[in-house]
């Protein structure tokens, strides 16, 4: 059961299906389109959507606004040191802003970063700076029904060879993404990451956490790794942070927040001119694009996150989806994560072609029965066509990402979830593929415009 009981309501946006698909046609099938009074269950993501506790909201009116040396933020800062053991901390206003800031310092032109999978918008901050991002995920990532607990690995051999080529002068940093979000929200052990850090030592390469879910990795260590069990999630937590060199973070989802994010540098020389960066395009550093109160409210949440009885019940919610999932006939990537579970769409709707956008139609069909939004994390998003509509490069799996925001839907609302993807999984033969009518060179899955085919 949620450790937790609810103090503040909002009421659900309920729909008919008449008026879904009347707004389905009016966002022409995108549904980053609808508005969210459209929605009755929003598992779009995990970021910026949890529900704050009363010792948040608390901690939020105690909040200085002061534009210089607020006390929220010598809190803020006593709290993200104690965890991460990073003696420089500059917050900002989202992780992406961390790593506009980290990238065009650390990266020239042509500089390279390895990770275990680079988040979408840490590959575009790099290439944005000039650089390449490489992605060296473990090959067990690649199966996506086996149940090895860290597929979010990256490919150690990979990284010892990319370390020592004849590209290793460009190599300016190695990006360890905890849990690995772009990999299905799978786990990263401490073995692999410690393995990794040796390497990055040893080739006096920095290594730099993207640490927007270093709570989940940490309960997920605790469950899987033997050397950690009766281990807390939290000394897990400071053990990975104490590993790297320094860490990007998105508060919006591991410090359970809606706005808010920091730098965590060891480097006081880099520091600096990161510092630069932040006074001019973020905000002066003891505020960084926040509030006073978005500071504390970080610091709090940080505070809760790796309590065990919230991380339980977080993994027994996606699990128990991931159940629900399964009975209903739908293959998910295995195993379960935390943040998400991620559907294989492209196995429940062998009719549908990669170009026709299995994930898709599996989305616009879970919003059409169930009021519910979802994500496509497949060939609407990774893939290319050409002018016929005739595919060019298509994703390597079809799936559709159902996140879990933190502390906002109780298990009958997944129970509801539950529901839709067995009418769903029942009535498949009758979702029909999409096409793309209108398109975006860049980030195209937010804007385009598609149409349903006919079956
Ligand atoms: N890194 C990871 C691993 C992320 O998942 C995200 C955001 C970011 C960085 C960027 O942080 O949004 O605060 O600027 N992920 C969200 C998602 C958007 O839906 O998975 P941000």
């Amino acid at each position: 059961m949620e450790p937790y009981r609810i103090k503040a309501v909002e009421p659900l946006p309920m729909t008919t299906r008449a008026q879904r698909e009347t707004a389905l046609q009016r966002v022409h099938y995108n549904l980053f389109a609808l508005r969210a009074d459209e929605i009755t269950i929003d598992l779009l993501t995990d970021s910026g959507t949890g529900a704050l506790s009363a010792a948040q909201w608390a901690a939020g009116m105690a909040g200085d606004e002061s534009y210089a040396g607020s006390r929220s933020f010598y809190r803020f800062q006593e709290v993200v040191r104690e965890l991460t053991s990073y003696p420089h901390i500059l917050p900002v206003h989202q992780g992406r802003a961390a790593e506009r800031i980290l990238f065009s310092t650390l990266l020239g032109p042509g500089g390279i970063t390895l990770s275990n999978t680079h988040f979408d918008t840490t590959r575009a901050n790099v290439e944005l700076s000039g650089g390449q991002a490489v992605d060296l995920p473990c090959s067990q990532a690649q199966d996506l029904d086996s149940d090895e607990p860290f597929k979010g690995n990256i490919d150690l051999q990979r990284l010892k060879d990319a370390l020592c080529g004849p590209d290793a002068s460009r190599i300016a940093m190695v990006i360890m993404t905890l849990t690995n979000n772009g990999g299905g929200g799978q786990p990263v052990s401490m073995d692999n990451l410690a393995r990794a850090a040796a390497l990055c030592r040893e080739h006096e390469v920095p290594l730099f956490l993207d640490a927007a879910r270093f709570a989940e990795n940490a309960w997920l260590v605790t469950r899987h790794e033997p050397a950690y069990q009766g281990v807390s999630p939290r000394e897990v937590a400071e053990e990975a942070f104490r590993l790297a060199d320094g860490c990007l973070m998105s508060a919006k989802k591991d410090g359970i927040v809606h706005i808010g994010g920091f730098l965590g540098l060891r480097d006081p020389a880099l520091t600096e001119r990161c510092r630069l960066l932040l006074v001019a395009t973020e905000g002066f550093p003891t505020y960084g694009g926040l509030a006073g109160r978005d500071l504390d409210m970080i610091a709090q949440g940080l505070a809760e996150v790796t309590d065990p009885h919230y991380l339980r019940s977080r993994a027994e919610a996606a699990r128990h989806l991931a159940c629900l999932a399964r009975n209903a006939g739908i293959s998910i990537l295995e195993p379960p994560g935390l943040h998400a579970i991620y559907l294989n769409a492209g196995r429940l709707l062998p009719h549908i072609a990669p170009h026709r956008f299995p994930g898709h139609a599996l989305a616009c069909q879970l919003y059409l029965e169930g009021g519910i939004r979802s994500v496509e994390l497949g060939s609407l998003y990774l893939g290319k066509e050409d002018e016929n509509g005739d595919p060019v490069t298509t994703a390597p799996f079809e799936l559709l990402r159902l996140a879990l925001p933190r502390r906002t839907y109780t298990l009958s609302h997944l129970n509801h979830v539950g529901e839709v993807l067995a009418r769903t999984a029942k009535n498949r033969d009758k979702i029909p593929g999409y096409r793309l009518v209108r398109s975006s060179p860049v980030l195209r899955h937010f804007h385009s415009e598609l149409e349903p085919l006919p079956l």
